[in-house]
Protein backbone atom coordinates (compact mmCIF):
# COMPACT_ATOMS: atom_id res chain seq x y z
CA UNK A 1 0.00 0.00 0.00
CA UNK A 2 0.99 3.64 -0.89
CA UNK A 3 2.04 6.09 2.34
CA UNK A 4 -0.86 8.96 2.17
CA UNK A 5 0.53 11.88 2.46
CA UNK A 6 -1.02 15.66 3.51
CA UNK A 7 -0.16 18.67 1.17
CA UNK A 8 -0.76 21.40 2.97
CA UNK A 9 -0.75 23.92 -0.45
CA UNK A 10 -0.89 22.93 -4.22
CA UNK A 11 3.07 23.56 -4.96
CA UNK A 12 4.42 23.04 -8.29
CA UNK A 13 2.52 20.54 -10.23
CA UNK A 14 5.66 18.57 -11.26
CA UNK A 15 6.67 18.35 -7.91
CA UNK A 16 3.07 16.66 -6.71
CA UNK A 17 3.72 14.84 -9.51
CA UNK A 18 6.93 13.25 -8.46
CA UNK A 19 5.03 12.85 -4.80
CA UNK A 20 2.12 10.65 -6.57
CA UNK A 21 4.10 8.51 -7.91
CA UNK A 22 4.99 6.48 -4.44
CA UNK A 23 2.36 8.34 -2.49
CA UNK A 24 -1.60 8.75 -2.02
CA UNK A 25 -1.56 12.64 -1.82
CA UNK A 26 -4.25 14.31 -1.04
CA UNK A 27 -3.79 18.33 -0.74
CA UNK A 28 -5.34 21.52 0.97
CA UNK A 29 -6.90 22.77 -2.38
CA UNK A 30 -6.31 26.93 -1.28
CA UNK A 31 -2.89 28.87 -1.93
CA UNK A 32 -3.02 29.52 2.16
CA UNK A 33 -2.38 28.64 5.12
CA UNK A 34 -4.67 25.98 6.37
CA UNK A 35 -6.23 25.77 9.71
CA UNK A 36 -4.32 23.77 12.64
CA UNK A 37 -7.96 22.31 13.40
CA UNK A 38 -8.28 21.58 9.99
CA UNK A 39 -4.78 19.96 9.33
CA UNK A 40 -5.14 17.92 12.60
CA UNK A 41 -8.44 16.61 10.70
CA UNK A 42 -6.79 15.81 7.34
CA UNK A 43 -3.78 14.28 9.14
CA UNK A 44 -5.35 11.33 10.93
CA UNK A 45 -4.94 8.66 8.43
CA UNK A 46 -1.28 10.15 6.96
CA UNK A 47 2.38 8.82 7.15
CA UNK A 48 3.82 11.95 5.94
CA UNK A 49 2.88 15.85 5.65
CA UNK A 50 4.51 18.44 3.33
CA UNK A 51 4.16 21.89 4.78
CA UNK A 52 4.38 25.14 3.56
CA UNK A 53 3.91 27.99 5.72
CA UNK A 54 1.05 25.77 7.79
CA UNK A 55 1.55 25.49 11.51
CA UNK A 56 2.04 21.98 13.16
CA UNK A 57 1.71 21.62 16.58
CA UNK A 58 1.10 19.95 19.55
CA UNK A 59 -2.79 19.81 18.22
CA UNK A 60 -1.57 18.15 14.76
CA UNK A 61 0.70 15.81 16.28
CA UNK A 62 -2.09 14.29 18.36
CA UNK A 63 -4.22 13.92 16.08
CA UNK A 64 -1.66 11.97 13.83
CA UNK A 65 -0.93 8.38 15.38
CA UNK A 66 0.67 7.20 12.04
CA UNK A 67 2.82 10.55 11.30
CA UNK A 68 6.67 9.39 10.49
CA UNK A 69 8.06 12.56 8.68
CA UNK A 70 7.20 15.95 8.42
CA UNK A 71 8.98 18.14 5.22
CA UNK A 72 9.12 21.90 5.37
CA UNK A 73 8.96 23.33 2.33
CA UNK A 74 10.97 26.17 3.26
CA UNK A 75 14.41 27.17 5.21
CA UNK A 76 13.06 28.63 8.27
CA UNK A 77 11.18 26.30 10.45
CA UNK A 78 9.63 28.37 13.43
CA UNK A 79 5.93 26.99 12.34
CA UNK A 80 7.28 23.52 13.46
CA UNK A 81 7.17 22.48 16.95
CA UNK A 82 10.24 20.46 16.85
CA UNK A 83 10.85 19.89 20.41
CA UNK A 84 7.17 17.93 20.31
CA UNK A 85 7.82 16.22 16.70
CA UNK A 86 11.52 14.88 19.29
CA UNK A 87 9.40 13.76 21.55
CA UNK A 88 7.54 11.38 19.12
CA UNK A 89 10.99 10.76 17.01
CA UNK A 90 9.44 12.22 13.88
CA UNK A 91 12.43 13.28 11.79
CA UNK A 92 11.75 16.80 10.00
CA UNK A 93 13.19 18.08 7.40
CA UNK A 94 13.59 21.69 5.93
CA UNK A 95 14.37 23.24 2.22
CA UNK A 96 17.95 24.17 3.17
CA UNK A 97 20.13 24.82 -0.45
CA UNK A 98 16.90 25.80 -2.30
CA UNK A 99 16.24 29.22 -2.02
CA UNK A 100 19.30 30.92 -0.29
CA UNK A 101 20.48 32.72 -3.28
CA UNK A 102 17.15 34.33 -4.17
CA UNK A 103 16.39 35.09 -0.87
CA UNK A 104 19.92 37.17 -0.88
CA UNK A 105 18.90 38.69 -4.28
CA UNK A 106 15.42 39.58 -2.29
CA UNK A 107 17.16 41.39 0.66
CA UNK A 108 19.78 43.35 -2.12
CA UNK A 109 17.11 44.57 -3.55
CA UNK A 110 15.19 45.96 -0.90
CA UNK A 111 18.62 47.22 0.64
CA UNK A 112 19.69 49.44 -3.03
CA UNK A 113 15.36 50.19 -3.14
CA UNK A 114 15.84 52.05 0.28
CA UNK A 115 18.95 53.17 0.01
CA UNK A 116 18.29 55.41 -3.70
CA UNK A 117 14.70 55.52 -3.10
CA UNK A 118 13.47 53.34 -6.16
CA UNK A 119 9.79 53.36 -5.07
CA UNK A 120 9.12 56.75 -4.29
CA UNK A 121 10.72 57.86 -7.44
CA UNK A 122 8.56 55.18 -9.40
CA UNK A 123 5.64 56.44 -7.93
CA UNK A 124 6.74 60.33 -7.99
CA UNK A 125 7.29 59.80 -11.91
CA UNK A 126 3.91 57.84 -12.31
CA UNK A 127 2.18 60.25 -10.80
CA UNK A 128 3.01 62.94 -13.01
CA UNK A 129 5.13 65.01 -10.65
CA UNK A 130 8.24 65.37 -12.43
CA UNK A 131 8.57 68.55 -14.21
CA UNK A 132 12.19 68.96 -14.33
CA UNK A 133 15.73 67.95 -13.54
CA UNK A 134 16.68 69.22 -9.90
CA UNK A 135 19.81 68.68 -8.62
CA UNK A 136 18.45 68.54 -4.94
CA UNK A 137 15.38 65.54 -6.42
CA UNK A 138 15.51 62.56 -4.38
CA UNK A 139 18.95 62.56 -2.66
CA UNK A 140 19.42 58.74 -1.48
CA UNK A 141 22.25 57.11 0.23
CA UNK A 142 25.60 55.62 -1.71
CA UNK A 143 25.58 52.23 -0.96
CA UNK A 144 29.61 51.29 -2.69
CA UNK A 145 31.80 51.20 0.09
CA UNK A 146 29.87 51.54 2.73
CA UNK A 147 29.63 48.95 5.77
CA UNK A 148 27.25 46.15 5.31
CA UNK A 149 26.46 44.46 8.60
CA UNK A 150 24.94 40.70 8.52
CA UNK A 151 23.31 39.42 11.68
CA UNK A 152 23.23 35.87 11.35
CA UNK A 153 26.19 34.23 8.19
CA UNK A 154 24.24 31.30 7.72
CA UNK A 155 22.76 29.85 3.77
CA UNK A 156 21.41 33.69 3.35
CA UNK A 157 24.16 35.62 5.21
CA UNK A 158 26.87 34.12 3.10
CA UNK A 159 25.69 34.94 -0.02
CA UNK A 160 24.32 38.11 0.73
CA UNK A 161 27.92 39.26 1.76
CA UNK A 162 28.88 38.00 -1.60
CA UNK A 163 26.86 41.10 -2.99
CA UNK A 164 28.27 43.46 -0.42
CA UNK A 165 31.41 42.67 -1.99
CA UNK A 166 30.54 42.92 -5.90
CA UNK A 167 29.82 46.63 -4.42
CA UNK A 168 33.21 46.68 -2.83
CA UNK A 169 31.30 47.21 0.56
CA UNK A 170 32.99 46.16 3.97
CA UNK A 171 30.91 43.05 5.33
CA UNK A 172 30.85 42.94 9.45
CA UNK A 173 28.77 39.65 10.58
CA UNK A 174 28.02 38.84 13.67
CA UNK A 175 26.43 35.01 14.49
CA UNK A 176 25.59 33.01 17.18
CA UNK A 177 28.91 31.01 16.39
CA UNK A 178 31.89 32.36 14.86
CA UNK A 179 32.23 31.40 11.17
CA UNK A 180 36.06 29.19 10.56
CA UNK A 181 38.92 31.53 9.95
CA UNK A 182 38.54 30.23 6.08
CA UNK A 183 35.17 31.15 6.11
CA UNK A 184 35.86 34.50 6.86
CA UNK A 185 38.75 35.21 4.16
CA UNK A 186 36.09 33.33 1.72
CA UNK A 187 34.03 35.83 2.12
CA UNK A 188 35.86 39.16 3.33
CA UNK A 189 33.75 39.26 6.53
CA UNK A 190 34.85 40.40 9.79
CA UNK A 191 33.22 39.18 12.86
CA UNK A 192 32.05 41.57 15.11
CA UNK A 193 30.04 41.43 18.74
CA UNK A 194 26.70 42.32 18.46
CA UNK A 195 27.13 46.28 19.58
CA UNK A 196 29.64 46.69 16.87
CA UNK A 197 27.59 45.37 14.60
CA UNK A 198 25.12 47.73 15.07
CA UNK A 199 27.01 50.60 15.95
CA UNK A 200 29.44 50.55 12.50
CA UNK A 201 26.40 49.01 9.57
CA UNK A 202 25.49 51.62 7.31
CA UNK A 203 23.14 48.68 6.27
CA UNK A 204 22.39 45.85 8.71
CA UNK A 205 20.55 42.71 7.11
CA UNK A 206 18.98 40.01 9.13
CA UNK A 207 19.83 36.54 8.27
CA UNK A 208 18.56 34.63 11.88
CA UNK A 209 16.00 32.21 12.54
CA UNK A 210 13.21 32.94 14.95
CA UNK A 211 14.07 31.49 17.99
CA UNK A 212 13.52 33.01 21.77
CA UNK A 213 16.83 34.49 21.52
CA UNK A 214 16.22 35.74 18.74
CA UNK A 215 12.47 37.31 18.96
CA UNK A 216 12.59 41.43 19.23
CA UNK A 217 16.68 41.26 19.08
CA UNK A 218 16.28 44.65 17.36
CA UNK A 219 14.22 46.15 19.42
CA UNK A 220 14.39 49.52 20.60
CA UNK A 221 17.70 49.75 22.27
CA UNK A 222 19.33 48.04 19.63
CA UNK A 223 17.80 50.22 16.80
CA UNK A 224 19.28 53.06 19.14
CA UNK A 225 22.51 52.23 18.68
CA UNK A 226 22.63 52.15 15.18
CA UNK A 227 23.51 55.13 12.92
CA UNK A 228 21.05 57.77 11.94
CA UNK A 229 22.05 57.44 8.36
CA UNK A 230 21.37 53.40 8.68
CA UNK A 231 19.25 51.47 6.57
CA UNK A 232 17.35 48.18 8.31
CA UNK A 233 16.91 45.00 6.27
CA UNK A 234 14.49 42.59 7.16
CA UNK A 235 13.73 39.23 5.03
CA UNK A 236 14.28 36.75 8.05
CA UNK A 237 11.12 36.58 10.24
CA UNK A 238 9.20 39.66 11.55
CA UNK A 239 9.44 39.09 15.18
CA UNK A 240 12.92 39.23 14.93
CA UNK A 241 12.24 42.99 14.91
CA UNK A 242 9.95 45.07 17.34
CA UNK A 243 8.08 46.28 15.12
CA UNK A 244 6.61 48.98 17.26
CA UNK A 245 9.87 50.37 17.99
CA UNK A 246 10.92 50.03 14.52
CA UNK A 247 8.13 52.61 13.06
CA UNK A 248 8.95 54.80 15.84
CA UNK A 249 12.78 54.73 15.06
CA UNK A 250 11.92 55.63 11.40
CA UNK A 251 9.07 57.99 12.56
CA UNK A 252 11.99 59.71 14.22
CA UNK A 253 14.90 59.51 11.90
CA UNK A 254 16.39 57.93 14.30
CA UNK A 255 17.47 55.18 11.15
CA UNK A 256 17.34 56.73 7.84
CA UNK A 257 15.44 53.83 6.07
CA UNK A 258 14.07 50.11 6.01
CA UNK A 259 13.64 47.44 3.65
CA UNK A 260 11.43 45.08 4.81
CA UNK A 261 9.73 41.62 3.30
CA UNK A 262 8.27 40.08 6.42
CA UNK A 263 6.55 41.28 9.58
CA UNK A 264 5.48 40.52 13.01
CA UNK A 265 1.62 39.79 12.13
CA UNK A 266 1.91 39.40 8.63
CA UNK A 267 -0.34 39.68 6.58
CA UNK A 268 -1.31 42.29 9.11
CA UNK A 269 0.85 45.44 8.93
CA UNK A 270 1.65 47.89 11.67
CA UNK A 271 -0.89 51.05 11.04
CA UNK A 272 1.77 53.59 10.89
CA UNK A 273 4.26 51.67 8.36
CA UNK A 274 2.43 52.55 4.99
CA UNK A 275 2.47 56.05 5.50
CA UNK A 276 6.24 56.07 5.94
CA UNK A 277 8.28 57.26 2.40
CA UNK A 278 11.02 55.78 4.20
CA UNK A 279 10.22 52.02 4.14
CA UNK A 280 10.29 50.12 1.20
CA UNK A 281 7.62 46.91 1.96
CA UNK A 282 7.15 43.21 0.03
CA UNK A 283 4.90 40.58 0.92
CA UNK A 284 7.08 37.93 1.99
CA UNK A 285 8.09 37.02 -1.59
CA UNK A 286 12.54 36.38 -0.57
CA UNK A 287 12.02 33.18 -2.14
CA UNK A 288 9.11 33.44 -4.87
CA UNK A 289 10.93 33.42 -8.25
CA UNK A 290 9.25 30.45 -10.45
CA UNK A 291 12.42 28.42 -11.10
CA UNK A 292 13.70 28.55 -6.87
CA UNK A 293 9.25 27.66 -5.99
CA UNK A 294 10.33 24.62 -8.03
CA UNK A 295 13.53 23.71 -6.61
CA UNK A 296 12.00 24.20 -3.41
CA UNK A 297 9.05 22.22 -3.77
CA UNK A 298 11.16 19.61 -5.81
CA UNK A 299 13.52 19.24 -2.49
CA UNK A 300 10.88 18.64 -0.33
CA UNK A 301 9.23 15.77 -1.93
CA UNK A 302 12.61 14.13 -2.56
CA UNK A 303 12.69 14.63 1.44
CA UNK A 304 10.14 13.71 2.51
CA UNK A 305 10.41 10.34 0.08
CA UNK A 306 13.70 9.59 1.49
CA UNK A 307 11.73 9.95 5.22
CA UNK A 308 8.82 7.35 4.14
CA UNK A 309 11.29 5.15 2.72
CA UNK A 310 13.14 5.17 5.84
CA UNK A 311 16.38 6.27 5.10
CA UNK A 312 18.38 9.76 6.65
CA UNK A 313 17.21 12.38 4.57
CA UNK A 314 20.20 15.16 3.67
CA UNK A 315 18.18 18.19 5.04
CA UNK A 316 17.07 16.73 8.53
CA UNK A 317 16.84 19.44 11.16
CA UNK A 318 16.18 17.62 14.27
CA UNK A 319 19.02 14.61 13.80
CA UNK A 320 19.35 14.14 17.90
CA UNK A 321 16.22 11.82 16.67
CA UNK A 322 18.64 9.29 15.48
CA UNK A 323 20.74 9.14 18.66
C1 LIG B 1 8.94 30.26 2.42
C2 LIG B 1 10.70 31.36 3.89
O1 LIG B 1 8.25 30.66 1.28
O2 LIG B 1 12.12 29.50 3.55
C3 LIG B 1 11.69 30.32 4.32
O3 LIG B 1 12.07 30.34 5.51
O4 LIG B 1 10.47 32.29 4.57
C4 LIG B 1 10.01 31.30 2.57
O5 LIG B 1 10.95 31.16 1.57
C5 LIG B 1 8.02 30.23 3.60
O6 LIG B 1 8.66 29.55 4.64
C6 LIG B 1 6.71 29.55 3.30
O7 LIG B 1 6.88 28.16 3.16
Amino acid sequence: MKPRVFVTRPLSEAALELLSSTCEVRSFPKDAAIPVSQLAEECREVEGILVSSARVDEEVLLAAPRLRAISNCGVGYDNIDVEACNRRRIPVTNAAGSLEETTADLAFTLLLAAARRAIEADRYVREGRWDRWQWGLMHGLDVHHKTLGLLGFGGIGRPMARRGLGFSMRVLYHARHRADVSIEREFHAEYADLKTLLRESDFLSLHVPLTPQTRHIINGKALGLMKDTAVLVNTARGPVVDEEALVEALTNRRIAGAGLDVFEQEPRLHPNLTGLANVVLAPHIGSATGETRVRMATLAVRNLLAMLAGERPANIVNPEIYS
